[in-house]
């Protein structure tokens, strides 16, 4: 369970240091195991310093983290990664791409478990990333030995997808991760987001500027805007919302409209 109470965050203004921009405004926000929040809002409403803060980037100036009733306050990026996956708009950004597959696949599995002799190893390493990979049905098992730059944008965030919850998160945190793919592949990888964030124990949280995908996944639903949640959905009302809903929504929030590419 993740909980984030009062949470604030200011940067300094660009070129007047004196005065500061409000990314995060106070904002509250439970979410139960199981759960996959999906979080829309215009450009600079916050969204990606949310996940930052809670995957330990930046520090908050105020407010409280908290996953499974501990506060992360003292915990910093690196030891929260043991228990929060992430998988950013860049493709390449989730993988090493001059290490293979498998070389990637065995650092994402050693990163959980650092001491131990589980996975040392090689032969029994390569059959459990063979069963793991299979069921992507994107034939990634066969290319093991393969550089990571030689896959495509889709294969890459599919293989950091299944790299982000090997060791079961308690949260998996999505920034845009399909928005740099074609239609066709930001849907397979969006069908693999739906798996699994239900396998996971834990919740799952995605930022997107997709409107049809922020109404097409997840159980719940938050709208930002300046730092604050402006709105927010959950299970049957999120399940009978539309586009027009949520431009309606916005519009009414903020007088502005969500910008189009939003309707792709
Ligand atoms: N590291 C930073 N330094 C200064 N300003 C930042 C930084 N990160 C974000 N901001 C500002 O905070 C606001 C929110 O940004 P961000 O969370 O990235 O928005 P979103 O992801 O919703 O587009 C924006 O005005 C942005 O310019
Ligand atoms: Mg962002």
């Amino acid at each position: 369970m993740l909980e984030i109470r009062n949470l604030r965050k200011s940067f300094p203004l660009e070129g007047d240091a004196s005065k500061e921009r409000r990314a995060v405004q106070g904002l509250d926000l439970t979410l139960n195991d199981g759960d996959f929040l999906v979080v829309i809002g215009g450009n600079g409403s916050g969204k990606s310093t949310l996940l930052n803060l809670i995957a330990g980037t930046i520090r908050p100036d105020e407010g409280d983290i908290l996953i499974d009733g501990m506060s992360l306050e003292a915990l910093p990026e690196r030891k929260r990664a043991r228990f929060i996956g992430r998988v950013f708009q860049d493709p390449k950004a989730g993988s090493i791409g001059d290490f293979t597959l498998f070389e990637n696949l065995a650092l994402a599995l050693n990163r959980g478990h650092p001491h131990t002799l589980r996975w040392s190893m090689s032969k029994e390493r390569r059959a459990f990333f063979v069963k793991t990979l299979s069921p992507l049905g994107l034939g990634l098992e066969t290319r093991l030995d393969e550089r990571m730059s030689s896959f495509s944008g889709g294969e890459r965030q599919a293989a950091t997808l299944l790299m982000s919850t090997f060791n079961d998160p308690k949260l998996l945190l999505l920034d845009e991760h399909t928005s740099a793919l074609d239609p066709k592949t930001s849907a397979m990888v969006l069908a693999l987001t739906d798996k699994f964030a239900s396998s996971i124990k834990g919740s799952t949280l995605m930022i997107t500027h997709n409107l049809k995908d922020a109404i097409a996944h997840g159980n719940r639903l938050l709208m930002m805007k300046e730092g604050r949640a402006v709105y927010e959905a959950f299970a049957e009302e999120k399940a009978t919302l539309t586009v027009a809903d949520l431009i309606a929504k916005y519009s009414s929030e903020s007088g502005e409209a969500l910008s189009a590419s939003a309707l792709d």
